[in-house]
C-alpha cells in the first residue's frame, strides 16, 4: 500500500480558467426555478427511508494538502442505490407519472440513471423498460433488473441504446425519462437536476462552515448543473466551481474553451464509465458555461489507487466505499495542489473549505473489487 507521500507526484492533465465566468443566482434559477428546487426536496425528503447522506471529513488529506477542511459527501449511502442518481431519475418518474398507474416508463442508461428510474417506477407500481449499450456490465444490468425493469441490450454505444429507446417508446406510447437535455427535451432533465440539488440542501444543514471550493465531476454535466442550482438557491456565499472530467472525455472543458457546445470524439473509454460522455446536455451547458470558475481533466492512472486509499483510511479516519466516479474530485484536488500555478489561480489555501462529491459507492461490485485489488498493489 502506498503512503500518503506518494500523492505529491500526482498530476492533472489539463487546467482551463473560464474567462467567461460570472456566477449569477438569478440567471441560474431562471433555468432551474426556485419552486422546482423546493418541490424536489419536499417530495424526496418525504419518501420512506429518506435520510441525508453523510458529510464526511477527509481529515488526513486536508492536513497533507494544508487546507482547512475537505468535506466528502458520501452518496454511496443514498437509498441503498449507492449513487446520487437515486435523487434524479426517481423524482422525475414521480413528477411525470402524476399519480397515473397505467403508464410505462422507459429510459436509456449507462447504469446508475436507469437504476434510479427503475427504482422510481417500482416505488409507484409502474412498468419500466430500460435500454443499455453493449458496454454496460452484466452486474449493472442485474442491479436494474432487481427493481423489476425489463432490460434490453442494444448493439453499439449509448447513443444507439437511446435511439432504440426513443423508437420503441414512440411506437408504444411509453414515457421516456432521460437525464440528458436537448433544445427540444428539457422538462425531464430539469427534474433530474432539481433532484441532484438536494445534496446541497442537505449540506447547507450539515455544516456551518462556508464552502469555498466545490470539485464537481461531469459526464454530460447534469449533476454539476444540479449542484450549481442548489448552490444558487441554498448557499449564502458562492464557492468556486471546478469542473472535473476524464481527459479522454473532456466535453465540458472543450465547450468552455471554444465557447460553444462542442461534441468531441472519445478514442478510448475512461474507466470512469458514467463520465465517459462526448457532448454536454443542453441546460447544463447554459448553466456551467458561466458558473464554472475552471475546468480540470485527469487521466485514469490514479483511479484504482484513490479508490483503495479511500477504503484503507489513507485520507480519512473512516473507511469510505467510493466507486470509480467518486475518485476524480480527489485526484484533481491533489493534482491542483501539486501545481503551484493552478493552486494560485483557484486560491486554495489554509483557509479553504473544499467540497468533494463522492457520487457513487460500489455500484458495480465486480469492477469495484477489481480496482480495489489493483489499487492496493
Ligand atoms: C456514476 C456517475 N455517473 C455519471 C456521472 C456524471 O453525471 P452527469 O452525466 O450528470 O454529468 C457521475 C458523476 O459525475 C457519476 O458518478
Amino acid at each position: 500500500m502506498k503512503s500518503l507521500k506518494s500523492i505529491n507526484k500526482w498530476k492533472i492533465s489539463k487546467f482551463l480558467k473560464n474567462d467567461n465566468f460570472s456566477f449569477e443566482r438569478d440567471y441560474i434559477l431562471k433555468f432551474v426555478s426556485s419552486s422546482l428546487l423546493l418541490n424536489a426536496y419536499k417530495t424526496v425528503s418525504g419518501w420512506k427511508n429518506y435520510k441525508s447522506t453523510p458529510l464526511l471529513s477527509l481529515s488526513k488529506l486536508e492536513k497533507d494538502l494544508k487546507l482547512n477542511n475537505i468535506f466528502y459527501k458520501d452518496e454511496s449511502k443514498r437509498f441503498h442505490l449507492k449513487s446520487f442518481k437515486a435523487l434524479g431519475g426517481a423524482y422525475a418518474v414521480e413528477k411525470i407519472s402524476k399519480g397515473k398507474k397505467n403508464i410505462t416508463i422507459s429510459s436509456a442508461t449507462a447504469g446508475n440513471h436507469g437504476r434510479s428510474v427503475a427504482w422510481g417506477a417500482k416505488r409507484l407500481g409502474l412498468k419500466c423498460k430500460i435500454f443499455v449499450s453493449q458496454y454496460v456490465s452484466n452486474s449493472r444490468v442485474h442491479e436494474i433488473e432487481k427493481y423489476g425493469a425489463e432490460v434490453t441490450r442494444v448493439k453499439g454505444d449509448y447513443e444507439s441504446s437511446l435511439n432504440e429507446c426513443i423508437k420503441l417508446s414512440k411506437k408504444n406510447k411509453w414515457k421516456i425519462v432521460q437525464d440528458v437535455s436537448t433544445k427540444k427535451y428539457k422538462l425531464v432533465p430539469l427534474l433530474t437536476m432539481a433532484g441532484y440539488s438536494i445534496m446541497i440542501k442537505e449540506i447547507s444543514k450539515q455544516t456551518n462552515q462556508y464552502i469555498t471550493h466545490i470539485f464537481l465531476q461531469a459526464g454530460v454535466g447534469g449533476m454539476a448543473a444540479g449542484v450549481v442550482a442548489g448552490v444558487a438557491k441554498y448557499f449564502k456565499r458562492i464557492p468556486k466551481i471546478i469542473i472535473v472530467e476524464p481527459d479522454r472525455a473532456d466535453c465540458v472543458l472543450q465547450s468552455i474553451k471554444t465557447r460553444k457546445l462542442k461534441k468531441i470524439k472519445i478514442k478510448k473509454e475512461s474507466i470512469m464509465g458514467g463520465m465517459s460522455c462526448n457532448e454536454m446536455s443542453y441546460i447544463p451547458w447554459q448553466i456551467l458555461r458561466k458558473a464554472s470558475s475552471c475546468c480540470v481533466s485527469v487521466s485514469d492512472k490514479n483511479v484504482a489507487k484513490t479508490l483503495a486509499m479511500l477504503k484503507d483510511k489513507k485520507f480519512s479516519k473512516k473507511s469510505i466505499i467510493g466507486g470509480e466516479c467518486s475518485t476524480p474530485g480527489i485526484i484533481s484536488l491533489i493534482g491542483v495542489c501539486n501545481n503551484s500555478k493552478a493552486r494560485k489561480i483557484i486560491d486554495l489555501n489554509e483557509k479553504s473549505n473544499v467540497l468533494i462529491i463522492g457520487c457513487e459507492g460500489n455500484a458495480d461490485v465486480k469492477l469495484y473489487n477489481q480496482l480495489l485489488s489493483k489499487g492496493r498493489k
